[in-house]
């Protein structure tokens, strides 16, 4: 593909190729031998209207340790704060030749638009409450790791489901790979709509939906995409949707914990929890780096040669 604007859609076959990528760039990282020359020539542009650690930073190692040229725009120091528009930003970032426009944007569907204005490839790196494809992709390579295989498994996602970009891509991936994904949260932030994203369960009971899983995804609370009012106390929220020891012991008996993050401790998850012998949450971030090499190592190889 020239873009990578969701996981809706790509069947497991298109998939595996970026996780296997991703899994030999992963080893490579490690042994500090990435080819620095497979990105040579090539400019990395990252466009993050939100706020953001793991992923912003991890497209720009990626780049870098393929020998990209990467730029950072810091929209809050760009002309977007004198009126211009998104379109007319990406126009001008496309008019100095860019091949690879990484982008995240508080608007469901910005990466798509923009995908049909500029040359460059475009990666959506999170958009609204509709997906992140790459923190899918990591996820999956980080499950795949540890059980060998991506299929038959039972995974928990819990927490704020509703508004996260992050549930939704999984959501997708991980049924398209045949495994058995459990949603839960409270009934307010598990919408009936998600039933439209497929062979899903919705549980507003946690300790049932975590019963035999073999992953349990920790959502962080998204407090900036709630109306006022709306938030739900912090103390509440643990005490009927923390992921705390005793509820992480009906799951499977050595269940991965998982956690995109950012983490808000004592919120959705349990500092015991998060760093427990269970939680692979750094290996997550370390696959993130590997899924992003193979992501724009891919999306450059799709187009024409420098
Ligand atoms: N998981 C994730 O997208 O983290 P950042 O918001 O820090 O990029």
């Amino acid at each position: 593909p020239r873009h990578l604007l969701g996981i809706e859609g790509l069947s497991a076959e298109q998939l595996v190729p970026f996780l296997d990528l991703a899994e030999s760039y992963a080893l490579l990282s490690r042994s500090r031998s990435a080819p620095r020359d497979a990105l040579r020539g090539r400019t990395v542009i990252n466009l993050f209207y939100e706020d953001s650690t793991r992923t912003r930073t991890s497209f720009e190692l990626a780049g870098k340790r393929l020998g990209a040229d990467v730029i950072n725009m810091s929209v809050a120091t760009s002309s977007v704060n004198k009126g211009e528009t998104l379109l007319d930003t990406a126009a001008t970032l496309n008019a100095m030749r860019c091949d690879l426009l990484v982008v995240r944007h508080a608007q469901s569907g910005a990466p798509a638009l923009l995908s049909q204005k500029v040359e460059a490839s475009v990666v959506n790196a999170g958009d609204g409450t509709h997906e992140h494809p790459t923190q899918a992709l990591l996820d999956a390579l980080t499950i795949r790791r540890h059980f060998g295989r991506l299929e038959g498994l039972t995974v928990a996602i819990c927490g704020d489901v509703g508004h996260s970009r992050v549930a939704r891509s999984n959501i997708h991936l991980l049924t398209a790979f045949g495994n058995k994904v459990r949603l839960a949260g409270p009934p307010t932030l598990l919408p009936g709509a998600m039933a439209e994203l497929g062979d899903v369960e919705l549980y507003s009971d946690m300790d049932k939906a975590l019963e035999g899983a073999d992953v349990v995804m920790s959502l962080r609370l998204q407090k900036e995409r709630m109306g006022a009012g709306l938030v739900p106390s912090a103390r509440e929220y643990f005490r009927f949707f923390g992921l705390d020891r005793r509820r992480l012991a009906l799951a499977k008996p050595g269940a991965l914990v998982m956690h995109p993050g950012p983490m808000n401790r004592g919120v959705e998850i349990a500092s015991d929890v998060a760093d427990s012998d269970q939680s692979v949450i750094s290996e997550q971030v370390e696959m993130g780096v590997a899924v992003r090499m193979a992501v724009l190592d891919r999306l450059s190889r799709a187009r024409m040669p420098v």
